[in-house]
């Protein structure tokens, strides 16, 4: 897959960059605070709709605006384009120029892996972190999977709206609240199915980079549903659900929230069974996200059949020679890689060689070459 251009208004630091983009690798340089980051971002933000690091949609919208629009071309045996408005609080897309009201049935549409310099939240920062991401990834992949944490989210809300009202006394109607919890649960199951699902897969292919990378065959990732199942059948999952839920019916009451379910799940990543979020060195937690991440290029291709975009934001400057050529080592040469760095000494001669290179300056570019 490949994104052909680009054309956002209005997006941080750019009124309107248009941008073609090569087929196989793509560097953007220039001075700090210039706008590098940006292009990669309104990448990620087409693709998925939300950022890899803003907090809210109104960061994204110039300052002074009201909304921001991003489109792009993709190749991908046919060609399409997406589209994406944001404003401060609404989003909307298009394929082909048709309004999508499923936003699951868009985000399945242009697959991407980031690698950037704040990676390692992930294994340092909050459960929230890893839920978000496994979410996005899997969103990627399935557009039922999208959908239906959707309509998990939704009912959640509905659920707590209840548990408030029932612990500040106020009448409601019982058997709506069973059905609300007995639809939750099923949305649970198909969560935990297929956040079990990736796991066992990443589990399949990352070890063996760890190890490529390290010489060291211990590391996994380590999924932990918020109950624990014996086994991850259907029927176990829906039983053991209920009963959670029934006995603490009093203590969700009491805390007017939904204390068990998929919005309190999280991973770990483990080597030789010590959490590397507690345990690991730097170095260590940089190579278990390195790896990670390598092992969705190939998740991608057997799910999507495809190859995804690789974004790098400034990475190079980051990892030691060993790490910087494996990690090229497992991005093929087909592929298409968009680099930003402020230092084109950082990047070896021969992708520069081949690279098409993009020079920003203050949220414009002032060269191309290629
Ligand atoms: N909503 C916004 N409206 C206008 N400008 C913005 C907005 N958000 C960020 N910026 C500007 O964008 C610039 C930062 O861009 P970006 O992070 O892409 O820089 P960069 O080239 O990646 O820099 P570095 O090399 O330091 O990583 C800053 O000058 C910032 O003021
Ligand atoms: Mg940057």
């Amino acid at each position: 897959m490949i994104l052909k251009n680009i054309e956002v208004t209005n997006f941080r630091n750019y009124e309107n960059l248009k941008l073609t983009l090569n087929k196989n690798t793509n560097i953007i340089y220039g001075d700090n605070g210039g706008g590098k980051t940006n292009i990669l971002e309104s990448i990620f933000v087409l693709a998925l709709t939300k950022s890899h690091r803003a907090l809210s949609q109104s960061d994204l919208i110039t300052s002074g605006k009201e909304n921001t629009l991003i489109k792009g071309t993709i190749l991908n045996e046919i060609p399409y384009n997406l589209e994406l408005t944001l404003t401060k609080t609404k989003k909307q897309v298009k394929i082909d120029n048709n309004p999508v009201s499923k936003i699951g049935d868009y985000i399945s549409m242009m697959n991407i892996i980031i690698f950037y310099s704040n990676d390692l939240e992930l294994i340092r920062g909050l459960p929230s972190n890893r839920r978000k991401y496994l979410n996005l990834q899997l969103s990627q992949i399935s557009k039922n999977y999208y959908n239906t944490l959707n309509d998990y989210n939704k009912l959640l809300k509905i659920r707590n709206d209840y548990l408030k009202k029932i612990s500040n006394n106020e009448p409601i109607d019982e058997g709506y609240f069973e059905i609300l919890t007995d639809y939750l649960i099923e949305r649970s199951i198909f969560i935990y199915q297929m956040r079990e699902k990736y796991i066992e897969r990443l589990n399949k292919i990352c070890p063996d980079i760890y190890k490529d990378i390290t010489g060291n065959d211990n590391f996994k990732i380590k999924y932990l549903p918020s109950i624990t199942f014996e086994n991850m059948e259907k029927d176990t999952i829906r039983s053991e659900m209920k009963k959670v839920l029934n006995e603490n019916k009093e203590k969700e009451i009491k805390l007017k929230s939904t204390l068990f379910g998929p919005h309190r799940d999280d991973f770990e990543f483990h080597l030789e069974d010590n959490n590397l979020k507690n345990y690991g060195s730097q170095g260590q937690q940089r190579v278990a996200v390195l790896s990670l991440k390598l092992s969705e290029i190939q998740i991608f291709k057997d799910y999507k059949k495809n190859n995804p975009i690789i974004l790098l934001d400034d990475v190079f400057s980051e990892l030691d020679h060993v790490k910087k050529n494996n990690l090229l080592k497992y991005i093929d040469n087909d592929m298409q890689v968009i680099i930003t760095t402020t230092d084109l000494d950082n990047i070896d001669e021969n992708i520069k060689k081949k690279a098409k290179l993009i020079n920003i300056k203050h949220g414009k570019i002032v060269e191309e070459v290629k």
